[in-house]
């Protein structure tokens, strides 16, 4: 039987994916195909956080209807399978059945049930032990907690992933400790609000937070690093920070999610801080660790969002100088509370675009300018790829803080670690020269404080990387 799946969206839903292939494959036997047109069962799992996905996907089913082989089942999984259910089935009578983000668990039960549609946002998938990925490569995903008790003004999450629950954290250091002995070196933990970890677990817990369970994890013989998506920045106390900070074997680049600079903004998105508050964690984070990275997810043209609204949120940005950033038009979502505003707030799409364009064009300078300095700068990576192209053959990887760099002219072990020094910067694109590869005990040495330089009262300070 040949399963052939198509993942839109966060990492959240490659989760999914990855957990429903290895269900179907362990207990069902389906192997994945990428030919729609030979499959016995075609899977789309799918997003509902923005409104373009979701209308394309009726338009795919039909693609796939026409495509597929005779007697080939096709399911909806993910957001837009929770959030339309049984009217998927009504208009489009080609799915066989329709499975929700929180009830992925249940994928071989569907399966044999016809017009199956198991969408329960209430489910609790948190203690459910899924089958083993068969390939796993040097970096794995490990689900933390399922849900969202945020109530964003903005997001349908809450109401397609239901109800945050902690997973137990032995099922997650067992879990971890399988992946690391079979060869992961770098886990990314997922959560909607991964530093709200422990706040609730569907079965009694011992007390805990996210700060135990990453100490608890980094103990792990062979792991090198950490890295989770995303945080709250409301939750980023300080606590959270040092051992976000001291702990050698949690990366050093973080993603904070921003949404606006605008108080006003940040009130109406219900996001719980302001300005300031964002500003503060930032400049206790940069004390902390000068060369850490950081990420954040924007909306512009949120209902009412005015022109000094929106030079707050520039304002923002060039003050943090983000190392990566993902930027939204803002998307009228049903269920949310900011779909019920009155239609007059909304913003222009052409001024929204506008306003997308001069956000994203700011932050193309001050990542060319940053990227200046990075020339003669020497950096660990975890060699990922080895690849050719028409001038040299190299090994690629990311450094703690999350930059992607080229090794030229060499080809690393994947899994190893690579000491490289940046010689060329090419539109952003950092290359550099092989050093030596490092033991992983060295590397997670070059992971601590290595200098304090300015840290606030009773803080040290710290710095990824070493001399070479
Ligand atoms: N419109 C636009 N962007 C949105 N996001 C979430 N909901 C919406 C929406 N309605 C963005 C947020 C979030 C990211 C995953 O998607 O920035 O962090
Ligand atoms: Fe959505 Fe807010 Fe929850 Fe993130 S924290 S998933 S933006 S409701």
């Amino acid at each position: 039987m040949k399963l052939f799946i198509q993942t839109m969206g966060c990492a959240m839903n490659e989760r999914d994916s990855a957990h429903i292939i290895a269900e179907l494959s362990q207990k069902k036997h389906y192997t994945l195909t990428d030919n729609a047109k030979e499959a016995d069962l075609i899977l789309i799992n799918t997003c509902s956080v923005r409104e373009k996905p979701e209308k394309k996907l009726f338009s795919e089913i039909g693609q796939f209807a026409k495509e597929k082989k005779a007697g080939a089942k096709i399911g909806i999984c993910g957001c837009t399978a929770s959030h339309l259910g049984e009217e998927i089935i009504k208009k489009a009578p080609s799915v066989d059945f329709v499975l929700g983000a929180r009830n992925v668990s249940k994928i071989t039960q569907v399966l044999e049930r016809p017009k199956a549609v198991e969408v329960d946002i209430n489910y609790d998938d948190s203690t459910y032990v899924f089958a083993s990925p068969q390939t796993m490569g040097i970096k794995a995903t490990l689900n933390i907690s399922i849900g969202c008790d945020k109530k964003c003004s903005y997001c349908i999450v809450p109401f397609t992933r239901g109800r945050e629950i902690s997973i137990p954290q032995d099922l997650l250091l067992r879990e971890a400790r399988r992946l690391v002995d079979s060869g992961v070196k770098e886990l990314l933990l997922l959560g909607q609000n991964v530093n709200h970890y422990g706040v609730r677990f569907s079965t009694p817990h011992p007390k805990t937070n996210f700060a135990d369970l990453l100490n608890n994890l980094s103990e792990i013989k062979g792991l090198y690093r950490i890295r989770f998506t995303s945080p709250h920045p409301l939750h980023m106390d300080d606590a959270f920070l040092h051992t976000f900070a001291q702990n050698p074997v949690i990366a050093k680049g973080i993603h904070i999610p921003l949404q606006s600079g605008s108080s006003r903004v940040l009130k109406m998105m219900k996001r719980g801080y302001d300005k300031a508050w964002y500003l503060d964690r930032i400049a206790k984070l940069k004390a902390l660790l000068p060369d850490v990275g950081i990420g954040t997810d924007i909306i512009v043209g949120f209902p009412t969002e005015s022109q000094a609204d929106f030079k707050d949120t520039l304002e923002v940005l060039s003050l943090v100088e983000f190392d990566t950033l993902y930027s939204f038009v803002y998307s009228p979502r049903p269920h949310t509370s900011a779909y019920e505003y009155d239609k007059s707030w909304l913003i222009e799409p052409k001024l929204a675009k506008e306003r997308l364009a001069t956000l994203q064009n700011l932050h193309k300078q001050i990542l060319r300018k940053k990227a200046q300095k990075e020339i003669g700068k020497c950096y660990e990576i975890l060699v990922e790829n080895n690849r050719d192209d028409e001038e040299h053959c190299f090994s690629e990887g990311r450094t703690s803080n999350n930059k992607l760099i080229k090794i030229l002219g060499k080809k690393c072990p994947i899994g190893s670690i690579a000491q490289v020094k940046i010689t060329k910067n090419e539109g952003g694109a950092l290359m550099g020269e092989f050093v030596q590869e490092l033991s992983l005990e060295q590397a997670l040495k070059a992971n601590t404080i290595t200098h304090t330089a300015k840290p606030n009262k009773g803080e040290s300070s710290v710095v990824a990387g070493v001399v070479c």
